[in-house]
């Protein structure tokens, strides 16, 4: 999508495919309506198609004459939206557009949305691109219109420079934002015999080449030479072998204050051995969902280049059921050197995650943030409404919870208490992968700090989140891509620091 900044251009003077204009609830109440239009919204108010609810939409054709066939009313409730409200509807405003197929969107700017600054500028970019995504679908007809080409921003009065380039570098954020994101969910809603372990490297090697980022991705045999016994266990199973997968972003002079990003990358979950159930379990296909969004934070990085550094790591496997998988019982020795007693072989992914926590502790991470659609547990307390966090470090903690207030994308954080580190005790190893039913998004997360050994870590659980039954907000139906903004906006505020 392009978006265009017009500003001192008007609206009315221009053409397209339609023009979108934000009313509030108080303008259409006392009638401060823009002359040209004022007649043909009062009608639809009147006649009960339109109030100006926030998110409200409404398609109103117009006359021959017309520059634009039709407007989009769309509602911006009783008070000015704030940055978060603005990027949903800013989807609503998108999907409008879809409905009538408009190529060429024009969009009229209220006042109150131009005071608050390249925020809102980002927030609307985001929310027009996020709001039309479509999964990809593989039927022999095909649907080649992919939402509005062009969008067009005419704010109401002209601004000055300064705001004009805020506004700008708003749009080019939002931008990089939301594809980073649309290139998370392609990944994520590729079916598993679409998107196997080595795909997922090649789409990695991919994002590096782009960017020109250095990369490596570990295979099999380099796994097991290196001592990823984690890793080399849960894709042992398969006929499509595991990989480890890194890439660098070096963004200063040196490669110091180096934050690691790990996302679980299973390209599809039976559950191996201790098999899943049927029912529902083709979404396992979103079981990279979290190895996802770090490469679509690094497809970010490459395109902004801000001043930070970080190393990307996801621990790659298909967890299947066959006469070479690992096995309830097995003790595995991972890279950290501590051992694991596998309780249940559907709790493979805290059993990756900790040879990736350590790999990336030696490409020199200082602090690590994983992101893994880890437990069933955590859509038990939050649903598919917000993801949840453990971690060992309250103030670091904080900050990802700002930027998750900056991203629109709720997180909740989990209770850490060393009762539940006791639940992963065992006989014969380190530690167990399995707690039993008790506080079992916790006790997932506290195995993998394990892993962090002191670093400051955060763990967050996108099981619910990652893959959503139905559209909502700024999200469509199936893959989200959750949690690649927030991480940028954590990470973009480092730069600044
Ligand atoms: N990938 C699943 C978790 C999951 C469940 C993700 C539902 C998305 C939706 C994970 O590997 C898993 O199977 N976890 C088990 C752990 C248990 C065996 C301790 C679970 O949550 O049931
Ligand atoms: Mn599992
Ligand atoms: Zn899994």
């Amino acid at each position: 999508m392009n978006i265009e900044w017009n500003n001192g251009a008007s609206s009315a003077e221009a053409a397209g495919d339609a023009l979108c204009i934000i009313i509030s609830e108080t303008e259409l109440d006392n009638g401060s309506l823009a002359a040209e239009w004022k007649a043909g919204i009062e009608h639809a108010a009147k006649a009960g198609l339109f109030a100006g609810k926030l998110n409200q939409t409404y398609i109103l054709p117009l006359g021959e004459q017309a520059p634009y066939p039709a407007l989009i009313l769309a509602g911006s409730g009783k008070e000015a939206p704030v940055a978060c409200e603005l990027r949903v509807l800013a989807a609503h405003i998108s999907r409008a557009a879809a409905r009538m197929k408009a190529e060429v969107l024009g969009i009229q700017l209220p006042e109150s949305l131009l005071s608050q600054g390249a925020l809102a500028a980002q927030a609307l970019a985001e929310g027009l691109v996020l709001g039309v995504y479509r999964r990809k679908h593989y039927k022999q007809e095909q649907t080649p219109y992919k939402g509005p080409a062009s969008v067009n921003l005419f704010p109401q009065s002209s601004v000055e420079a300064g705001v004009e380039l805020s506004m700008r570098s708003g749009i080019q954020r939002g931008l990089a934002f939301a594809d980073a994101t649309h290139l998370a969910r392609d990944l994520t809603n590729l079916p598993g015999n679409l998107l196997t372990p080595s795909g997922l490297a090649a789409a990695a090697i991919e994002v590096a080449e782009r960017h020109g980022l250095p990369a490596e991705v570990l295979d099999e045999r380099e796994i097991e030479q290196k001592g990823m016994g984690g890793l080399l266990a849960v894709g042992k199973g398969s006929v499509h072998p595991p990989r480890m997968i890194v890439i660098r972003y070096q963004g200063t002079g040196e490669w110091s204050n180096v934050t690691g990003i790990i996302g679980k990358g299973i390209t599809f979950d039976t559950g191996g051995i201790s098999l899943k159930r049927a029912p529902g379990m083709e979404d396992m296909i979103s079981d990279m969902g979290g190895a996802a969004a770090v490469l679509g934070v690094m497809e970010a990085l490459g395109r902004l280049r801000p001043r930070i550094n970080v190393v990307m790591v996801i621990p790659a496997a298909e967890n299947m059921p066959s006469a070479g998988a690992f096995k309830p019982g097995d003790v595995i020795t991972t890279l950290s050197g501590k051992t694991i007693e596998v309780l249940n072989t559907d709790a493979e992914g805290r059993v990756v995650l900790g040879d990736a926590l350590t790999y990336a502790r030696e490409w020199g991470a200082e602090r690590l943030i994983d992101v893994a659609t880890l437990t069933g547990a955590v859509l038990s307390i939050l649903g598919d409404v917000a993801t949840g966090a453990v971690t060992n470090d309250g103030p670091f903690m904080q900050t990802l919870l700002e930027a998750s207030e900056r991203s629109g994308e709720q997180i909740w954080q989990l209770p850490a208490y060393p009762e539940f580190r006791e639940l992963l005790r065992s006989e014969v190893a380190d530690i167990r992968n399995a707690a039993g039913r008790f506080g079992g998004a916790s006790t997932a997360g506290l195995f993998i700090g394990e892993f962090a050994e002191g670093l400051p870590w955060i763990h967050l659980d996108i099981a619910g989140t990652a893959f959503l039954s139905r559209e909502r907000g700024v999200n469509s139906k199936g893959a989200t891509g959750v949690m690649v903004r927030t991480l940028l906006e954590y990470l973009l505020h480092l730069n600044m620091e």
